[in-house]
């Protein structure tokens, strides 16, 4: 296609899709159900996988918490079920550890079953300027934020793995 045609298919869908959410403003989109799901947040023992945990809960979703921080984990599991979680199981669970991440999912398989909603937020920041962060915690921050969404991922049952690398 040529650079004329690609230039008025832009401008055309950036007016529909403009159009489409306009509407929606006043038309509410149609909601998924996912009540009995089951749904895997990596740390979710503190911040945003904490509220997504409790959101999630509110949804009537079985929620599946991993984190490094055992304490973090028996607050948010307590939060989870006052919100409405139908079930709440918590792991210890280093994403950065292949072997772990592959045991605990194991683990999760024969005692939830299925994860049917993956939700990937285990994270660091180093809090240093790049030039001043040690290597170590260089190396630290790739394997948490990179490398352990391959291993957790790939641990998830193939109907979710086609989605979520599509
Ligand atoms: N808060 C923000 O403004 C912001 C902005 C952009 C991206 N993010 C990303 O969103 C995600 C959540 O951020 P947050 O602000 O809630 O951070 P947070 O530090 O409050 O929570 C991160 C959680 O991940 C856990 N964790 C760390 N390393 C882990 C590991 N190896 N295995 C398992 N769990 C581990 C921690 O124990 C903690 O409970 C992170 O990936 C972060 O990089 C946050």
């Amino acid at each position: 296609m040529n650079l004329f045609l690609e230039t008025v298919q832009v401008l055309l869908l950036s007016i529909w899709y403009n159009v489409e959410s306009f509407v929606h403003l006043f038309v509410p989109r149609k909601r998924k159900n996912i009540a009995g799901e089951v749904v895997l947040i990596t740390g979710s023992g503190s911040g945003i996988g904490r509220l997504m945990a409790q959101e999630f809960a509110a949804l009537g979703t079985v929620l599946v918490l991993w984190d490094i921080n055992q304490d973090g984990l028996k607050e948010t599991a307590r939060l989870a079920k006052q919100s409405g979680a139908s079930r709440v199981h918590s792991y210890l669970c280093d994403c950065s550890d292949r072997n772990e991440v592959y045991r605990v999912a194991d683990q999760v398989k024969r005692e939830v079953g299925d994860v049917s909603i993956l939700v990937n937020n285990a994270g660091i920041v180093t809090g240093k300027k790049f030039m001043d962060a040690p290597d170590s915690l260089i190396e630290k921050t790739v394997e948490v934020n990179t490398m352990a969404h391959f291993w957790v991922s790939q641990t998830a049952p193939t109907s979710l793995r086609t989605l979520s690398w599509k």
